[in-house]
């Protein structure tokens, strides 16, 4: 297995560039298998979990060509419904969006439960009762969930009783062709539900609201192509800025909406950090030398439960107290035993922590838990004396495009090591 080695202690400087979202590219690749026409999508960020979506869009029958690293060329005309391979779709959240989009263009789907990162219960409960409101019927069978439709779906008013981004996507995905208006109200307004309502309207369907709590689709008879960019991902950004605060220094974010990052920005002024925000860049300017806050989570425009590891990693080398509430899901602190062996002091109880931040850290074995725990430690190492070693990187890899390139750009010690022992030792076996 590779891993990273960081020998922390480095105030970062210089410019970095952020790459496309990927929670905003899953849906927007899913949103593809609706039209039979070509689309081009562009600033797909080169990263593991969109590998994986292409793989399983080719393997259901797609045209699937990669232009260049960041642009793809998508034609599912001839995609087979319910041919999504097991293994991958256990592989990914994202798949889930599969069954929004053919149960949208064939009126039946047919999904192996999806995967993702292990973050706490992710039912699909509000999913299915929004599908079984269009009028189609949800089950599950031999670990796939499937969906069936008697005649047609039909639009329908869907309140929901928790804001998910999944279940709104999926909402959107499996209205845009059906029969009459869905009106989704309480839909999550993350900027990656109105990337996805941008994309499909410039493929002709009819959606108004996204952004909002209530959003309105009129269903269409059909899709054409398009070519589309993906907006920034707001997640990789605020993991550069938390961790710019962390270890002080000066660094410019960019290719992002500064707009997006506006809970994120406010958080680290509140902790000290000095933010300039220009029209698509933000400068983060850090003495390193923090105050404590209290933040807790919640959908957009609140703070984003997938910057809270990197917050609370960097609010170990704050001065007095942090409180941290967790509020969307119900398992998000796993990582911080990883921490503790750095040396930070943090108390954990259900769904809220404290941190008493400023006692020495030190380098440690760490390992990634998840993805955006995995972008915690990457903090917590650069900022810490000593040399800390990342096992499991390959949860990093699904979210963040060259990482380590990017902070050693920024002046980080950190490298990337494969383990060649163990290469060897598994290329002898196989001999
Ligand atoms: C999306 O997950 C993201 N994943 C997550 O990003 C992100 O943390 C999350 O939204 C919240 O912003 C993708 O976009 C692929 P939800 P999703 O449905 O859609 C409950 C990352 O690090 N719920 O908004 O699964 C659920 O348990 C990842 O990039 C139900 O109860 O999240 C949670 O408490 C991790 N029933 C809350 O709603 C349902 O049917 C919000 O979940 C669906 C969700």
């Amino acid at each position: 297995m590779d891993k990273i080695i960081i020998s922390g202690g480095n105030p970062l400087y210089g410019n970095v560039s952020i790459s496309g979202m990927k929670n905003a590219a899953l849906p927007v690749i899913c949103a593809c298998i609706l039209n039979k026409e070509t689309c081009i999508i562009d600033n797909i960020p080169p990263i593991s979990d969109i590998e994986t979506l292409l793989m399983i869009l080719s393997s259901m029958g797609a045209d699937v060509k990669m232009l260049t690293k960041n642009s793809v060329q998508i034609n599912c005309r001839n995609i087979i419904p319910g041919s999504s391979p097991n293994e991958l779709a256990s592989k990914l959240r994202g798949s889930s969006y599969i069954l929004g989009a053919e149960l949208g263009r064939f009126g039946k789907s047919s999904v192996y439960s999806p995967g993702g990162c292990s973050i706490g219960p992710r039912p699909l409960d509000l999913h299915m009762k929004a599908f079984e409101a269009l009028g189609a019927h949800c089950s599950h069978r031999n670990g796939r969930i499937e969906i069936t439709t008697d005649s047609y779906l039909k639009g329908n008013s869907i309140f929901f009783d928790k804001v998910s981004v999944g279940a709104t996507v999926n909402t959107i995905l499996a209205s845009v062709l059906a029969d009459g208006v869905t009106i989704i109200d309480n839909a999550a307004r993350e900027p990656h539900i109105v990337d996805l309502a941008v994309f499909l309207n410039a493929c002709g369907a009819n959606i108004i609201g996204a952004g909002t709590s209530v959003i309105k689709i009129k269903g269409v008879s059909k899709l054409h192509g398009c070519r589309y960019s993906i907006i920034p991902d707001m997640i990789e950004a605020g993991t550069y800025m938390a961790a710019v605060a962390a270890t002080g220094g000066k660094v410019t974010v960019r290719n992002v909406i500064p707009k997006h990052l506006e809970a994120i920005s406010i958080k680290l002024e509140e902790a000290g950090v000095n933010i300039i925000t220009g029209s698509d860049y933000i400068t983060v300017e850090s003495t390193g030398k923090l105050k404590g806050i209290s933040l807790t989570t919640g959908p957009y425009p609140g703070f984003a439960t997938d910057m809270q590891p990197q917050f609370s990693a960097m609010l170990c080398f704050a001065e007095g107290a942090s409180d941290i509430h967790e509020q969307v899901f119900d398992n998000r602190f796993q990582y911080t035993d990883e921490l503790a062996k750095m040396g930070a002091d943090i108390k954990v109880s259900a769904n809220h922590s404290i941190i008493r931040g400023g006692s020495p850290m030190t380098g440690a074995p760490l390992v990634c838990r998840d993805l955006r725990a995995g972008a915690a430690m990457v903090i917590a190492a650069l900022a810490s004396e000593g040399t800390s070693e990342l096992l499991e990187i390959d949860k990093i890899e699904r979210g963040y495009y060259k990482i380590t390139e990017k902070f050693a750009s920024l002046g980080a010690d950190i490298k990337l090591v494969s383990d060649i022992s163990s290469a060897q030792i598994n290329r002898s076996a196989s001999i």
